[in-house]
């Protein structure tokens, strides 16, 4: 499967490149932009939600899921990004949202049983929102209260309904129609719910990774990761046939397997959440690495970008890291020149606080970084200090070390083992290579 060790580059579209001086990236900006992603040697990119969105979660708020948003151009755009990626050997995945729509996407009011409804009046049971508060508001139209897992803008779709199955997969097919090769599939591990929406129970102990508020004193044994969720999951793989799916569960690694049956991916979050220490690494990969079918990667729109996590000092190491491991890896925009988070937006578009991770790609030293010849939404942090065109020409260049381990993991045998190395590195063998990563 061409996927299999695949190095897949995430496009945040908003903030890759302008291409009509509004501020905004756009569909015409990416596909100007390609060259980028064959000088670096990835195989595929991925682009975050480019459908029409009234934006009160940046895009993951999808109000059409066959359409572009016009601030992203227009179908034909669309159509011509697909070819220009394809002549140029790139494959492209969509970011797929089957857990949850916009409210004002049509079907809130138009097919209200889509959707999961309190049977009382008033949340029926104590499930909080993934950022923060109860997971239930009342539609002040009807008067009932939905379920909506993220923001109250976002009310969750019952996969226990037969008819969404066949919406979404109605949805797989219409990209798929028009070329794309795949899919990053939204929030997997929240698309199905207890049917009886009984009452999560309090956590006993710490969820790994970040949690929002109250919604971390509970243990989500009934609000997620149901077993009928593999149901669901074959739903989209019939729809999607060899297409790539590749999965956003947000769970710790032993949970995977079950998401696995469909999946051909899924994300590796315990590295991603990982301390820049050998040991929590080694701890972090070995078990995921034995699933063999895990998308490592170490940055995305939703955390801290890697710089910032892992430190100047570490942003080599991780890039050989993410790069030398078996299987297929996801690059973030911007981590290839070491981007670090940026200071956001006052007042704030998004309410999480992410604006601070999605700043605009860097492609020279103008203070708008060549990225718009307008207003940016979000302005560039340091295109002068860091940029594509200064690093390409510069053979030590952060940017040229991504161009040298994406050719050279080509050459790198199939065999991973880890090995007992000394303290404050991890070692390991890709056949008769061996790989050391320095790590506090
Ligand atoms: C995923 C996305 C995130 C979004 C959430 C809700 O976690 O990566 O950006 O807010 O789903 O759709």
């Amino acid at each position: 499967m061409w996927w299999e060790n695949a190095v897949v580059y995430q496009i945040y579209p908003r903030s890759f490149q302008d291409s009509d001086g509004d501020g905004i990236g756009d569909l015409r900006g990416i596909a100007q932009r390609l060259d980028h992603l064959v000088d670096l040697g990835v195989d595929a990119f991925w682009l975050s939600p480019i459908y029409p969105s009234p934006l009160a979660d940046f895009g993951y708020d999808v109000s059409d899921y066959t359409a572009i948003d016009p601030v992203f151009g227009t179908m034909a755009d669309f159509d011509q990004l697909v070819r220009e990626a394809h002549d140029r050997g790139l494959k492209l995945l969509l970011d797929l949202v089957p857990s949850h729509t916009s409210i004002e996407h049509p079907w809130f009011r138009e097919h209200p049983d889509r959707y999961i409804w309190s049977p009382v009046d008033g949340p029926p049971n104590n499930w909080k929102s993934a950022f923060g508060g109860s997971a239930w508001s009342p539609d002040e139209r009807s008067g009932r209260w939905y379920l909506h897992t993220f923001y109250p803008e976002q009310p969750d779709l019952d996969w226990r309904n037969p008819e969404v199955v066949t919406a979404m997969q109605e949805v797989v097919r219409f990209w798929l129609d028009r070329g794309v090769d795949g899919f990053r599939v939204d929030a997997v591990n929240l698309m199905v719910k207890d049917a009886e929406l009984r009452n999560d129970p309090p956590a006993t102990e710490g969820f790994p990774f970040p949690l929002v508020g109250e919604r971390a004193e509970l243990d989500h044994v009934y609000s997620a990761n149901q077993p009928e969720v593999t149901h669901a999951l074959a739903a989209l793989r019939a729809a999607a046939g060899e297409a790539l799916l590749v999965g956003e569960v947000y769970l710790p690694t032993a949970e995977y397997p079950r998401y696995l049956e469909h999946l051909d991916l899924v994300f590796a979050f315990e590295l991603l959440f990982s301390p820049w220490k050998a040991a929590r690494l080694r701890a972090a990969i070995e078990p995921a690495a034995a699933l063999k079918r895990v998308a490592w990667v170490l940055s995305n729109h939703d955390f801290d970008r890697l710089a910032t996590r892992v430190g100047v000092e570490n942003v080599r190491a991780a890039a050989e890291l993410l790069l030398t491991l078996p299987g297929a890896a996801f690059i973030y925009q911007g981590d290839e020149i070491g981007l670090p988070n940026g200071p956001g937006h006052e007042p704030p578009y998004d309410r999480a606080g992410r604006d601070r991770l999605r700043h605009p790609m860097q492609w020279d030293a103008s203070p708008g970084g060549g990225f718009t010849t307008g207003e940016p939404w979000l302005k560039p942090i340091d295109p002068d200090e860091r940029n594509v065109e200064a690093q390409r020409s510069e053979p030590g260049s952060l940017l040229n070390h991504y161009r040298r381990l994406i050719a050279a993991r080509r050459e790198l045998p199939s065999a991973f083992r880890i090995l007992d190395s000394a303290p404050r590195t991890l070692s390991y063998e890709r056949g008769d290579h061996v790989v050391t990563i320095r790590a506090e």
